[in-house]
């Protein structure tokens, strides 16, 4: 059964003024409730671990003369990490004819951490591997539009630029040893390819979707908005239009 979320939707205790260092520090203390709210959905929606998906390749190998075929094949895969979204730089405003438009700025993701089991088919062997693979994360640039008529942000960019190298250990091939390349390079593939995708749709809108309920506070007549009422924290049973998925580690 799914557990009930309540967003956290931390108040502004910023008194506002019109300094540089109180617009930043507003736009800086917006962005990190923004990221502690998503956090908390990234874990209740199943995205910390995430399901890696299965993917397979064809190898093949000339003995005598005779060439043969053989497949690997990835599967019950899992990634641990992705919560650790951060804030790792100072926002900036984005103006447009001297008018705050929206912001900019980066977040990066803390160390990754996963497994696959590996299935290698070759004539008669059929070892299962175990291959588990971890990095330092990566980092995130982003762009949030200001919608002037409902004073809130919306990512217009959100893409994941850089990746870590992964570092990827495989054992239990045994005579199919000389594939260790080959399955690497699957995997290491397969995970980058996946976590572009995942950070940049179902994370993206989950940021999105706490953009559109956090309240701006003292950003807002920053930014050129009335500052809104503060209505009761909103509970929340998961985000329409993000998949909620159940995983076997997360209870
Ligand atoms: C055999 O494998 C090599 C590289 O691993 C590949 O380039 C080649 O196309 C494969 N041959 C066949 C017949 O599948
Ligand atoms: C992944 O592969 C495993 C093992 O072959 C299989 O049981 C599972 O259904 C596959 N999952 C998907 C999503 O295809």
């Amino acid at each position: 059964m799914a557990r009930q979320v309540v967003a956290v939707l931390v108040y502004f205790l910023v008194v506002f003024a019109n300094g540089k260092a109180v617009r930043e520090n507003s736009l800086n203390y917006y962005l990190d409730t923004v990221l502690a709210n998503a956090q908390i959905i990234i874990l209740e929606n199943g995205f910390d671990p995430t399901t890696l998906p299965n993917a397979t390749t064809g190898f093949n190998d000339t003995i005598l003369g005779v060439t043969w075929h053989g497949e690997a094949a990835l599967y019950d895969g899992w990634l641990h990490g992705i919560s650790t979204l951060y804030r790792s730089g100072d926002a900036d405003f984005v103006l447009s004819d001297n008018i705050i438009s929206g912001i900019s700025g980066t977040f990066g993701l803390g160390a990754m951490e996963g497994h696959y089991n590996c299935l290698a088919k070759f004539q008669n062997l059929g070892p299962i591997a175990d291959v588990t693979l971890s990095n330092e994360g990566g980092s995130i640039i982003f762009t949030a539009a200001l919608n002037h008529q409902t004073c809130r942000f919306e990512m217009s960019s959100f893409d994941l630029t850089h990746i870590t190298n992964f570092h990827v250990e495989i054992h239990g091939l045994g005579p199919l040893n000389w594939i260790l390349d080959i399955v690497m390079g699957l995997v290491i593939n397969t995970v980058k390819t996946f976590l572009k995708w995942v950070i940049e749709e179902p994370i993206r809108n989950i940021v999105n979707q706490v953009m559109a309920l956090v309240d701006l506070g003292p950003l807002g007549p920053i930014v050129g908005c009335e500052t809104q009422s503060q209505g009761p924290a909103v509970p929340w049973k998961g985000i329409p239009g993000v998949p909620h998925k159940t995983n076997a580690n997360s209870n």
